[in-house]
């Protein structure tokens, strides 16, 4: 509120140049009650609202206006005023907001899914879009006041995806959901026998011909999906592919040009660092290409080309059914540019497409059967680290493994490609300790088995995932799982991953779904 409570405001994101703002309104004769970035926001808009002689109906958008002229940061903000009751003003700036259109109600929200029980109407705000909403109409106004006509988009996610139906969590949930999110995902982008078709996007074999280099850009799990992505666009497509963290990239002044595309992965699309890494490869002519989870989500309105996962809403902080429903899409789109680029034998990408249609079943099977993975969970719930090893793809599994250990249960947990153990943490395998071990490529099974051996050896406790026949060996507990194509296993290799973490958090009586200290969406740096 503004000191005289005429103003009132919902602010998410940062106000960078609140501390100037504060000396401007104090030396003005404005007091704080906090010290937060927010409260410059209410006592800006009353400063100009009191400047400003006019007395027409627009004199509230008008200080609105003038106040976000000043700010510098990220925000979405959300204004209400005793003198105006019919309404509220929202704009935003690289913090998502969206409206959902009611019957004579209208809603606002930071994310879609918070709204589906209202409406399946929604108008997505642009940067520096204004809207000033009524209870039965909205009016859109863009940064000169100037007043627009907006579209209405209908989200078809269905309502029922936001409530946990029968499950204990919504991770879990999502967990199960695998199997059909990956059908939506594949969707109708191929049938066996025909060329993959991407009619959303509209890249041609002449640009496709043109690139050298591919860049994945994405945070967290995104990225771990784009490391998988890595392996299977440089093998089938023979172009390389260089994966990058968004917060490294944006700041990295990295070598990109117009004979490079680069792909952004991001379930929310709201994700701050990875729109900012996106703005910046734009500036330097490449084109860049958005996957999002998320319908009209702002990654998709900056990117030049755009699809979707179609995984329906993921609500746990904790990313399961996004991550694998990106690893499937980028494996459709290697395939889809190997096919325009004629760098594949037809016959290994037909049998690449039937291992991709073949992958809900097989998840099925391991989620059939998780028995032992809970019997694990028990054994080691109370441990304080752990190791996950695994070689090439399974190494990216492990870096997924333990981000989602680490997010759920708090346990502190490191993924090392299995070959790199003797170059130093091998010093920190003791006694008891855990270790995690993915082997799905049938070349590196004598390699990684030597490399368990290490820690066994060291008195660790191990469990392997695998979907190999191991020699009998003294593995502490050992987990099947299908066999597929290794440029796609980690999309099987990591549901035990996600089960460990989730079963190890239930075990402690932790918030499986809402983590201390994260957010589902970081939307801001
Ligand atoms: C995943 O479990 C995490 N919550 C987190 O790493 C997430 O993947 C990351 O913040 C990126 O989010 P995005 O996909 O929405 O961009």
């Amino acid at each position: 509120m503004d000191n005289s409570n005429s103003f009132a405001v919902v602010h998410n994101g940062i106000i960078e140049n609140y501390s100037d703002l504060r000396d401007f309104l104090g030396k003005n004769g404005y007091t704080f009650l906090s010290q937060t970035d927010t409260e410059v926001i209410p006592n800006l808009i009353h400063y100009y609202f009191s400047k400003d002689e006019k007395t027409d109906d627009e004199k509230f958008l008008r200080a609105v206006k003038c106040c976000v002229n000043d700010l510098k940061g990220s925000y979405a903000i959300e204004v209400i005023s005793p003198l105006y009751p019919d309404r509220i003003i929202v704009v935003r700036k690289d913090s998502p907001l969206v409206i959902g259109k009611g019957v004579k109600e209208n809603h606002i929200a930071s994310d879609i899914p918070a709204l589906l029980k209202f409406t399946k109407d929604f108008y997505l705000l642009n940067d520096n879009e204004y809207a000033v909403i009524y209870n039965d109409y909205i009016k859109f106004y863009n940064s000169n006041l100037e007043e627009h006509t907006k579209p209405v988009k209908n989200i078809e996610w269905d309502a029922s995806a936001t409530e946990k139906g029968g499950f204990e969590d919504f991770m879990l949930k999502e967990i199960y959901e695998q199997p059909n999110s990956i059908r939506e995902t594949i969707g109708s982008r191929f049938k066996l026998g025909e060329p993959c078709s991407f009619d959303d996007i509209d890249i041609s074999k002449e640009y496709l011909s043109t690139i050298n280099k591919i860049y994945i850009v994405a945070c967290g799990t995104a990225m771990h999906a784009g490391l998988v992505g890595k392996n299977l666009i440089e093998k089938l497509c023979n172009i390389p592919v260089c994966v990058d963290i968004a917060s490294e990239f944006r700041y990295r002044n990295p070598i990109i040009d117009e004979k490079t595309l680069c792909i952004y992965v991001s379930q929310s699309g709201e994700t701050a660092d990875t729109i900012a890494a996106l703005k910046l490869s734009k500036s330097k002519g490449a084109k860049t290409l958005a996957i999002s989870n998320v319908i009209g989500s702002s990654i998709t309105r900056e990117a030049d080309f755009c699809i979707y996962t179609h995984a329906g809403p993921e609500i746990a902080v904790a990313s399961t059914k996004a991550y694998t429903s990106q690893v499937v899409l980028l494996a459709i789109l290697a395939i889809y540019f190997a096919e325009m680029l004629g760098s594949t034998d037809l016959k290994i990408l037909e049998d690449l497409k039937k291992d991709i249609l073949d992958l809900p079943s097989k998840i099925h099977a391991i989620l059939d059967n998780t028995q032992e993975l809970q019997d694990f969970a028990k054994k080691v719930y109370t441990q304080k680290d752990m190791f996950f090893l695994g070689r090439g793809t399974d190494y990216n599994t492990s870096l997924e493994g333990s981000l989602k250990l680490k997010e759920i249960s708090y346990i502190h947990s490191e993924a090392y490609a299995a070959g790199e153990l003797k170059h130093g943490p091998i010093a920190l395998i003791e006694n008891g300790i855990t270790v995690i071990s993915i082997i799905t490529d049938s070349n590196l099974v004598e390699k990684s088995i030597s490399n368990i051996q290490e820690v066994i050896t060291r008195g660790a406790r191990t469990l392997i995932v695998t979907n190999q026949n191991l020699p009998n060996a003294n593995f502490d507990f050992v987990i099947n799982i299908p066999k597929t194509n290794p440029l796609i296993s980690p999309i099987l290799s990591v549901i035990p991953l996600q089960l460990i973490s989730y079963y190890i958090s239930k075990n402690k009586g932790l918030d499986v779904d809402k983590p201390r200290n994260l957010a589902k969406s970081v939307t801001v740096e």
